[in-house]
Formats: structure tokens, sequence, C-alpha cells
């Protein structure tokens, strides 16, 4: 697609540094209230973490990263053997805040991997390292997006696009992943209309993905999720795009609770479902969807509504935070290496050592 009337959008800030400082926009605030917060401590960190201040998977690991940098800056280890000892505590406390997202424990044990293959005994070039690490993977994560975003974009011009959860800058350091192709659409003056599934309970949808769609100037409507049927039976959305917080060695797909009916909708109705991920969403150590681990999250979530009960006290609830969408549902993955199509075995087997 050309280029006529080029529009570019600075990607939000979901987490910066500013010498020492690691701040993050709040997101449960948004809409209502833009707020950085800074975080001084790996028990803020994880805190922010499991929390959702800072939330999306790829946004958890480089926040994690950070926290990691946060423990080695504060650490008093005075050996390299004791500061990567702390560095492995501190990592495993980082990865176990939220259990689905597989871009967490990658983005830890990528940064630990590198700091301790340094063949040095110098304890303040270690913690430079950490340092270096974690802004690198902040940088390509904001390259990554952008790659995602030139490669779906042809997928998604010529119709309105419906996406669910929030995959997008807040979910980043860039564009996002399942709204980078809107992102690059609008940036090179092509008309886009995204339609934005609340996504409950939590409503990433209706609270972030309108925010910043809004923000960069791109046509956003919302809907409730049992409008998803309605509006994909209409015939004018072109394509359905959402994001995975892991993705199965044989395609199958996690992400948030809600994408799975998604799916069958677009199936049934014969709208394309692309999954839009950086390749570090990818776990070939996991064979198919039914092994990767599924957060539950607390009952209050469902139980009430702006701090009002919505059910009777003691209700029982089962509240999963995410689902699994069989490969089969699965129109396309969109990469920043390119658009994979089935079989999905083998072509996203042939990113395994990328
Ligand atoms: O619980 P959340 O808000 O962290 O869930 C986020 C999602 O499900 C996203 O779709 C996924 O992490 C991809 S973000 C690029």
């Amino acid at each position: 697609m050309e280029a006529s009337n080029p529009t570019p959008v600075p990607p939000i800030p979901t987490i910066a540094l500013d010498d020492d400082e690691i701040t993050i926009i709040d997101q449960t605030l948004l809409p209502t209230e833009e707020r950085r917060i800074i975080i001084t401590t790996v028990e803020e960190m994880r805190e922010a973490i499991q929390s959702l201040r800072i939330r999306g998977a790829p946004a958890i690991g480089i926040a994690a990263v950070f926290g990691l940098d946060i423990a080695a800056r504060t650490s008093v280890a005075l050996s390299r053997a004791e500061l990567l000892r702390e560095l492995k505590i501190a990592s495993d406390y980082l990865a176990a805040s939220r259990p689905t997202a597989v871009n967490l424990s990658w983005a830890l044990r990528r940064v630990y991997d590198r700091v301790s293959a340094e063949q040095t005994d110098d304890v303040a070039v270690l913690v430079q390292a950490v340092r270096r690490e974690a802004l690198a993977l902040l940088q390509e994560d904001l390259e990554i997006c952008r790659r995602i975003g030139e490669h779906g974009i042809d997928l998604i011009s010529g119709g309105s696009v419906l996406t669910h959860c929030n995959a997008g800058g807040l979910a980043t350091s860039g564009y996002g992943t399942a709204l980078a192709p809107m992102y690059v659409a609008h940036e090179r003056g092509v008309p886009v209309h995204v339609y934005a599934g609340e996504t409950r309970p939590l409503l990433q949808g209706a609270r972030l993905t309108s925010w910043e769609l809004a923000r960069a100037g791109i046509d956003v409507t919302v809907i409730a999720d049992n409008m998803a049927a309605t509006v994909l039976s209409r015939g004018d959305v072109k394509a359905v795009i959402v994001g995975a917080d892991r993705v199965a060695a044989n395609g199958d797909v996690a992400n948030k609770i809600g994408t799975l009916g998604v799916a069958i909708l677009a199936k049934t109705f014969g709208v394309p479902f692309y999954v839009a991920i950086p390749l570090s969403t990818i776990d070939f150590d996991t064979s198919i969807g039914a092994d990767i681990p599924i957060e539950e999250r607390l009952d209050s979530e469902l139980t009430s509504f702006n701090n009002r009960p919505i059910t009777p006290v003691g209700m029982d609830v089962y509240n999963p935070a995410f689902d699994i969408t069989p490969a089969a549902y699965v129109t396309a993955f969109i990469t920043e290496h390119g658009v994979v199509y089935p079989p999905f075995a083998k072509g996203l087997a042939a990113f395994r050592d990328a």
C-alpha cells in the first residue's frame, strides 16, 4: 500500500527509562487517568505485572527484565557468583507473576543467559550488561512491532477489522502486534476502522484499545463481547486480528479469554482470523495448546463491577484469564518475519532457531 497522507504516530511510552528511573503507565487507571508510576523495587515490578498495571505479553517481558535491572543495580553482591545467584532468584520471582504469557520467562531467560555468558568477574560490568540487555529488548520490540505491522497491512485493507483485548502499544514497547497493521495503515494514509471487543471482565478492549486507537486518530467502535456474532455476520469485517500470550508448536493459541469464541464466529462467517505475534511468543517446548498453563484470576473480577457487587455474596466463580484457540481456526500468523500459513507445525518450526 502506498503512502497518500503519512501521519506518524509516536509509540506509547508504556515503559520508560530516564537515567535510573523506571516508569510505566498504570493501565488500571486508563482511560480516565493517564498516570505514570515509578517502579523502584523488584517487588513493585512483580506487583505491577500481577495487578495488570502493565500487561500484554511482550510488555510484561520487558517490564520483568527492567525488574532484573533493579535487582542488579540494588545488589550489594561482591562477586560474580553472588550477583548471578541473586539475579536467578529475582528472575524466578518475576517469572512467577503470571503463568500464561511465555514472553515473560523468555525475556528473563534471555537477559540472564546473556549476562551470565559475559566473560568477566567484574560485578559492575555485569550490572551494566543487565541494563544493556533490557534496553536492547525494548528497542527490538519496537522494531518487531513495526515489521509485524508492515507484514499485516495488506491483510486488513478494504474493510473493518475486529480485535479482542488489547494487543497494541500498551501491550508492547511499539505499535503492538494485532494493532500494528492498523497503525502502519493509518501512518500511510490508508483509512482503517476497528471494532474493539470490550473484553470482560477487565475491559482491556473498551478501556485500552479504544483509548490508544482514538489517541492515534484511528476510527474505533467499541462493542460488547456478545455483539461479535452480529458484527461478523454483517459482512463488512475484512479480518479479525488478535495477539497471543503463547503459541504452542502446533499453532494452538493462548490469548485473552473470549478469543476462542471470536475465532469460532470468524470461521462460521467466513472472516479470516489472524494472530499477530513476535517469534518470542512461540513456545516450541509446548507441543499443543492443552499443555499451556492458564492463569485463573480473582473471583472479585467477576463478582463486582466498579467496586459494586454484581453477584450474590459467596457466588461460585470460574475466572480463567485466557483460552486456547485450536490452530484449525487460525488463518495465518503475522510475525516480524512474514505471514505464516498452515501447516503451522512446519511453518513455525522454520523459526525455531531464528
Ligand atoms: O491479561 P492481559 O491484559 O495481559 O492479556 C493480554 C492479551 O491477552 C493480549 O492479547 C496478549 O498478551 C498479546 S499482547 C501483544
